[in-house]
């Protein structure tokens, strides 16, 4: 099982460092793509740079790389996350405009009925935003912005973050104990 994870410009690139730690974690083959705007984000945001996050995942490609195998539906993998996910990506691959290989694994992952989940990241969402963001819903595209919930009673960021990633691996159907489950509590 190879899951793409890819980190464009939007804030909280802390879940993509945390969804790569778990995947390394539980043996889980890994392929990272980073948009610019994402590199920068992380230089802003996280403690680690971007070296320690390619050191986490198994395979790491520019995003202008085009004779990636992710560029080619001929190549298997299982799933592609783009995590955080900025506005502007969420339009590329709307609309099937694959100007960077990110946009471009999400186009082939659309083509070939392959799970692919979005974490857009943007507030207030303005009406284009949401269109794109149904648009890709009606296409089977997965669309999981990063809304906590607060029934775990979590008592750090970092509770809230594994709540986050924990339910993007549910949806993966990667089992975890990331967070507390309703039912459970
Ligand atoms: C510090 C910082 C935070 C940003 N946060 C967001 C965000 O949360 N959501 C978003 O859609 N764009 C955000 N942007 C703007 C994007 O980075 C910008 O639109 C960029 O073109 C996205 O390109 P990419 O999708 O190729 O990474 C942010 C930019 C900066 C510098």
């Amino acid at each position: 099982m190879k899951v793409v994870v890819c980190i464009t410009g939007a804030s909280g690139v802390c879940y993509a460092k945390r969804l790569l730690e778990v995947l390394r974690e539980k043996g889980i083959k890994t392929s990272l793509i980073v948009s610019e705007s994402g590199k920068k984000i992380i230089e802003h945001e996280l403690d680690v740079d971007i070296n320690h996050l390619i050191d986490l995942s198994h395979e790491y490609y520019e995003n202008n790389d085009f004779f990636s195998p992710l560029a080619s539906g001929s190549h298997i993998f299982h799933s592609v996350v783009v995590v955080p996910c900025s506005m502007k990506t969420l339009s590329a691959v709307a609309n099937g405009y694959s100007n960077n290989l990110i946009c471009r694994v999400c186009d082939v992952a659309i083509k070939e009925g392959r799970k692919l989940i979005l974490m857009p990241r943007e507030m207030p969402l303005s009406s284009i935003h949401l269109e794109n963001m149904l648009k890709l819903s009606k296409l089977g595209v997965v669309i999981m912005p990063p809304i906590p919930a607060f029934y775990g009673r979590p008592k750090s960021v970092e509770d809230i973050v594994d709540f986050v990633v924990g339910r993007v691996l549910d949806n993966l159907g990667i089992s975890n104990n990331l967070f507390k489950r309703w039912g459970d509590i």
